[in-house]
């Protein structure tokens, strides 16, 4: 007779196990490199997991050593269960570094508290603010709720399409509420929330606001409602006073979305006289050329491969993943999030390792790969060839799309003045193996890693009349790169890896 077996699915890795009714959920996670330092004793926490699907009734153990908030968010303690139906975990030791933003800003004092959140696809940053002060009074992040039915955010459009659309807005303002809830009971329970702001790309946008998201997913890709929505909290089915005015500001055009508007005017891009670049590296590398006078942007195809995907040993930026790879006397040396055994190789680390591939000469400048096999990395994690022509693309993508709109303003790559990189992975790549592999070609003194430009833009809108907003969105002209007669030409050109350093 066949044994019973359950579905586990392991977050932020992606990892999917079918295993047998009623192991130990300890064996199953040892097995995938998760540590039990007490030995499974119900003494560390550091075996947490966090439900997002399935059932796994907190005992009494859990009850005294976990809060009551941590038990209501669905954490409990691998150590103490069994597998006995299907579940989705987040592993606390697999936890991803989501970049918050503390960057001091200048700001008109308003009464009330304000919720600034950058609403992403893998990840959500939430700060609330006083608005009297401009302090942020407490923060919170997750991973976004609605990653179960899909990491990225094609799949995510997909399930969409096949009825899932309720449902993702469903799970994503459920999230938020919750957000937000512990963060006013954390930090200023008595005091009135007059604002939240949210931003996000314009899949995300559409998702909360309830907006059909089939024109995104066919050409030209271009959003029928762009706009700034606002909602009363009863509408989102928030317990917040009616008072609250919530907010999502505008999407730009094409797939550039209100996290890009937000962005520029956190760098200041729209004020300043020389050529500046906003570039958003995900799977669709945003790219924003402009000055006080212009402001033009683009998305472009760029795929998964910076987000580690696609990837033949592909992960998110969380715990295991190589980082960074060097060469020290001509030897590959790897850095790991967490210290611990390396699992798989995150955008950064393939930025990295194809920089390092192409210095030993095992990588020829048109990509291919001259070892045999594959590069080795440390341990069991390797480049393989496919992972080069990955990243060949992604990089030949966003290249090109930064040169056509330089040469829109009748300028070069080493023209850009100043070249600001958004996001996690704009904050950890090493711009000297950017420069390297021929993503990126301005010198490397006037790129700067910006951080979290989505929040902290979002944090400037609270303080701001939204319609400002709204005006800046429509001075951006959107480029769509496929109808640039040039595009295919110097899309395969940067595909190319410049030959020398
Ligand atoms: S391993 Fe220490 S509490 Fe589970």
């Amino acid at each position: 007779m066949n044994q019973p077996t359950c579905d586990l699915t392991l977050s932020p890795a992606g990892r999917r196990l079918r295993v047998a009714a009623g192991s130990a959920l300890q064996d199953v996670l040892f097995e995938q490199g998760v540590e039990f330092p007490c030995g499974g004793r119900g003494r560390c926490k550091s075996c947490r997991v966090k439900l997002l699907k399935g059932r796994l009734q907190a005992n009494a153990e859990e009850t005294k050593l976990l809060t009551a908030v941590e038990l209501a968010d669905g954490w409990r303690l691998a150590c103490r269960h069994c597998i006995d139906g299907d579940l989705e975990l987040e592993l606390a030791q697999w936890e991803m570094p989501i970049l918050s933003d503390h960057s001091a800003f200048t700001f008109t004092p308003q009464a009330g508290l304000g919720v600034a959140v950058d609403l992403g696809t893998t990840t959500i940053a939430a700060q609330l603010l006083d608005m009297g002060t401009g302090n942020v009074l407490a923060v919170a992040t997750a991973l976004n709720a609605q990653a179960r039915h899909g990491d990225d955010i094609i799949t995510r459009v997909e399930f969409a399409l096949h009825g899932g659309q309720t449902e993702l807005e469903r799970l994503i303002r459920e999230q938020l509420g919750r957000m937000i809830e512990h963060l006013l009971a954390a930090a200023a329970p008595e005091q009135s929330l007059a604002r939240i702001v949210l931003v996000g790309n314009t899949v995300m946008h559409h998702l909360f606001c309830g907006i059909d998201v089939t024109p995104l997913a066919t050409h030209p890709f271009e959003p029928e409602h762009p706009g700034r929505f606002r909602f009363s909290p009863s509408q989102l089915g928030w317990n917040f006073g009616e008072e609250t005015m919530v907010e999502f500001l505008p999407c730009i055009g094409g797939l550039v979305g209100p996290d890009i508007l937000a962005g520029i005017v956190a760098t200041g891009l729209h004020e300043g006289a020389g050529l500046a670049v906003l570039l958003d590296l995900g799977t669709n590398g945003e790219v924003v050329a402009g000055n006080r006078d212009k402001l033009l942007c683009t998305s472009t195809a760029a795929g998964p491969a910076f987000e580690g995907a696609r990837i033949s040993m592909g992960m998110r930026a969380a715990t295991g993943a190589i980082s960074e790879v060097q060469l020290i006397d001509r030897a590959v040396v790897c850095r790991v999030i967490g210290s611990g055994a390396p699992r798989g190789l995150c955008g950064s680390g393939l930025v990295d390792a194809v920089a390092a591939g192409l210095d030993l000469r095992w990588i020829e400048a048109n990509g291919r790969m001259t070892l045999a096999g594959a590069m080795p990395l440390s341990g069991p994690v390797a480049l393989l060839p496919q992972d080069v022509r990955e990243l060949q693309l992604a990089k030949g993508a966003i290249a090109a799309g930064l040169r056509i709109l330089a040469a829109r303003f009748g300028a070069t790559l080493a023209d850009i003045q100043q070249l600001y990189l958004a996001g996690a992975f704009g904050n950890y790549i090493s711009r000297t193996s950017a420069q390297r592999i021929g993503l990126l070609r301005t010198p490397v003194d006037r790129i700067v890693p910006a951080g979290n430009t989505a929040l902290l833009g979002a944090k400037r809108a609270l303080f701001e009349d939204a319609a400002a907003w709204d005006g800046l969105a429509c001075r951006i002209e959107h480029v769509a790169l496929h109808e640039e007669p040039e595009f295919q030409d110097i899309f395969a050109e940067e595909m190319r890896f410049p030959e020398t350093a």
